[in-house]
Parts: structure tokens; sequence; C-alpha cells
């Protein structure tokens, strides 16, 4: 069913297809699991219908509380309508406590908690292998205005302090996430909203209680059980209802 529609970008996680309609996508997801810019991989049944699910419900609650996003609507398992943006080349991280790169790169111990939230910028360029740059690489190099990054500085930290609570609220702790960001044009004005996915492959989150890790971390570094984790997750978010036999059957 899908194949039939036109392809317009594939990426790691995802595939984008033309929409129904002038301005809109439809966004796929895909069982395929990269790390390490994509050095690792593998197919992981069912990972595509789970942050599907979670990304739309993640989305749906931002949209209420006033943060402006891409999601329309979840079309069926794997694929929801969504709006068309141009995508901002960059990755928005957004850290509470130290894990992952920032405890390699300032020598942290993972789990310590962060002095306040901080927040980096990436590069979205698998070539390179996204790397960190500054404000100034960002306007110099015309990638985002000074504007477009207050305005995405101020979303990722509402989304931070929203997600914080939505995530304690179920026993999970949010170390850290990674959000993109799109434009929308509307004559000759353009404005920014959140954009791509929100999923445990693109959060780290904790048990609250044990520190488990039910995220993405689980794959990159072999911890197993990654698909019951990112079940759990939804689970505890109570959106778990419909997906068992999904999973268990794997549909495709
Ligand atoms: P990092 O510690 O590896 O820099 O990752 C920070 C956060 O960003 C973490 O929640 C995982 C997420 N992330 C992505 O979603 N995509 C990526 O390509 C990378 C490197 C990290």
């Amino acid at each position: 069913m899908t194949t039939r529609r036109k392809k317009i970008y594939e990426g790691k996680a995802k595939i984008l297809y033309e929409g129904p309609e002038p301005g809109t996508l439809i966004q796929y997801f895909k069982d395929d699991a990269t790390a390490f810019n994509a050095q690792k991989k593998a197919v992981l049944e069912g990972k595509g219908v789970i942050n599907n699910r979670i990304s739309e419900y993640i989305m749906t609650r931002l949209n209420s509380i006033g943060v402006q996003n891409h999601f329309i609507r979840r079309l069926n398992l794997r694929e929801q309508l969504i709006k068309e943006v141009e995508i901002v080349p960059l990755e928005v991280v957004v850290r509470n406590i130290a894990a992952g790169s920032i405890a390699t790169r300032l020598g942290l111990t993972e789990g310590q908690p962060l002095p306040r939230s901080i927040i980096e910028f990436y590069y979205k360029d698998d070539k390179l292998g996204d790397p960190m740059v500054s404000e100034e690489h960002i306007t110099a190099f015309n990638w985002a205005a000074t504007q477009e990054i207050d305005d995405m500085m101020a979303t990722a930290l509402r989304v931070n302090d929203y997600l914080s609570g939505l995530f304690s609220a179920v026993g999970i702790t949010l170390v850290d996430f990674k959000i993109e960001f799109g434009r929308v044009y509307e004559g000759d004005f353009s404005r920014i909203i959140l954009a791509d996915e929100i999923s445990p492959d693109s959060c780290r989150l904790w048990d609250a209680a044990t520190n488990e890790k039910l995220d993405k971390d689980r794959f990159r570094r072999d911890l197993g059980n990654v698909i019951e984790s990112y079940t759990e997750v939804a689970r505890r978010l109570g959106i778990m209802k419909e997906m068992p036999t999904v999973i268990q059957g794997g549909v495709h």
C-alpha cells in the first residue's frame, strides 16, 4: 500500500511519502534501528508501531499546551499524517542529567544531575557524524536565524519542562532528548514548529526507582529487551491497549 506513493525522503528510522493534499506528508515509522551513525544496525520487530504511537501521544499532548508541531493525525499502525516543513538542519538536545556524549566529552559521571538544563545544537550531517556546533556556526552558515535559535531554545525548554512532568508522573526520569524543528511558510513569513518524532529512540528515559534504561541505549549498549522497554514506556503512558498483538504478530 505504501509503495505506490511517491517517496520524498528515506531516513534511518522513517520514510516520508507525499501526502494526500498539498502541504502534507505521510511519516512512516520503520523497525530499523541504527546507532553510532549507522555503524550498528538491526531490525527491531514492532519498534515502528510503538514509536508511531508514542510520538503521536507526545505531539498531541504538546499541541494541547500550545507547542505547535507537525503532527496532524495518525493514519494507521505505522503512519501519521504530518505538515510538510522545511527541516532546520540541526538536532537540538536538552539534557537534565549527564549521560551519553556529554559524559564522555566533559568527563562527567553518568547519572550526575547537571547544574541546570543544558541545550546543545548538532549540525545534521551524517557524513560528518552530526558534529556539535555553536550559535556562531548556526548563524554564520545560515542554518537558522538568531530569532529562530531563540524560538527553538524557548520551545525546547518548554518541551523539557512538560515532558519531565509527564514522564515523572509515570515513574520515568527524562534524562535527555533530541528534537528537530521545521519552517512553515505563510506568505513572506515563516515560523518554526516542532517536527520529526519524540520517542524512546530520541530520548533517554530511566525508571525513576531503579534507573533501569527504557530507551535506545538498550540497543546502543547491547542491554537486550529493547522492544519490551519501549512497550513498557507506552504502557506507563497509558497508550498500550491496542498494541500487544501487533508486537507479537510482527505486523509490517
Ligand atoms: P548523546 O548523548 O549521544 O549526544 O545523545 C543525546 C540525546 O539525543 C539522547 O537522548 C539520544 C538523542 N540522540 C538522537 O535522538 N539521535 C542521535 O543521532 C543522537 C546522537 C542522539
